[in-house]
């Protein structure tokens, strides 16, 4: 039975997280890349603890936390330009196959929706500034759970508003470790390899690896091994 409702994660699926940095490169300083990296990492980190330890704080405030412990690690930055990171980050980048690949969908008639550790109102200041919002037939996110992926609760909220059940929703992450999750809960899960990573989580493996979103519209027709 083909999938009819496309899950996706938001943060480096839909939206480039490192915009944020490139967009301010020049005021952050020659540390740029590696403090945009440590900034995802721990906020990632951070996400794991408070769910393992049940200290929920939103993904705004994770967000902010990673920013100033990488910041802080890598020489610091000036309060301005904090300011102007975060707020960046409440409008990243789009890739540029987000809206052609969403459009395809919608015109096949299949349900979309996001599924992200992203608030609410993250996700919807996200969808506008990429011009998302009426491709999309839902925005699933984390906050009304107080808990984070990877854990089951997350996944479920995808299936109990659809009503569907989990191999009628094709799952699409690049974070390889939100797609393991995805897949054992049974999603048909396609790893979307933007940075040709190599594989992981044998025993949670994709249905399918893609490099980017393009190829998805057409996805029935595609045999690719798991990755
Ligand atoms: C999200 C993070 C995991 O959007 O990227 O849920």
């Amino acid at each position: 039975m083909p999938c009819t409702v496309y899950a996706f994660d938001a943060y480096g699926t839909l939206y480039d997280v490192h915009a944020a940095v490139a967009r301010h490169r020049d005021a952050v300083g020659p540390q740029a890349a590696a403090i945009s990296a440590l900034w995802r990492v721990k906020q990632l980190e951070y996400t794991w603890i408070r769910t393992m330890t049940g200290t929920y704080r939103d993904f705004r405030a994770l967000a902010a936390e990673a920013l100033d412990y990488a910041a802080a690690l890598n020489g610091g930055i000036s309060a301005d330009t904090r300011a102007n990171l975060l707020a960046a980050y409440e409008r990243l980048d789009a890739y540029p196959d987000v809206k052609t690949t969403l459009r395809a969908l919608k015109e096949r008639g299949l349900k979309t929706a996001i599924l992200s550790n992203g608030t609410p109102a993250m996700l919807a200041a996200a969808a506008d500034a990429a011009g998302i919002g009426d491709l999309l037939d839902a925005t699933l996110s984390v906050d009304s759970l107080k808990c984070f992926k990877a854990r089951r609760e997350v996944y479920e909220l995808v299936t109990t508003h659809f009503h569907v059940s989990p191999e009628d929703v094709s799952f699409q992450s690049t974070n390889r470790w939100d797609l393991a999750a995805g897949a054992h809960f049974g999603f048909r899960a396609v790893w979307i390899n933007r940075t040709g990573a190599p594989p992981e989580y044998d025993d949670m493996s994709a249905a399918f690896t893609l490099p980017s979103l393009e190829p998805l519209a057409a996805f029935e027709t595609l045999a690719a091994p798991g990755g």
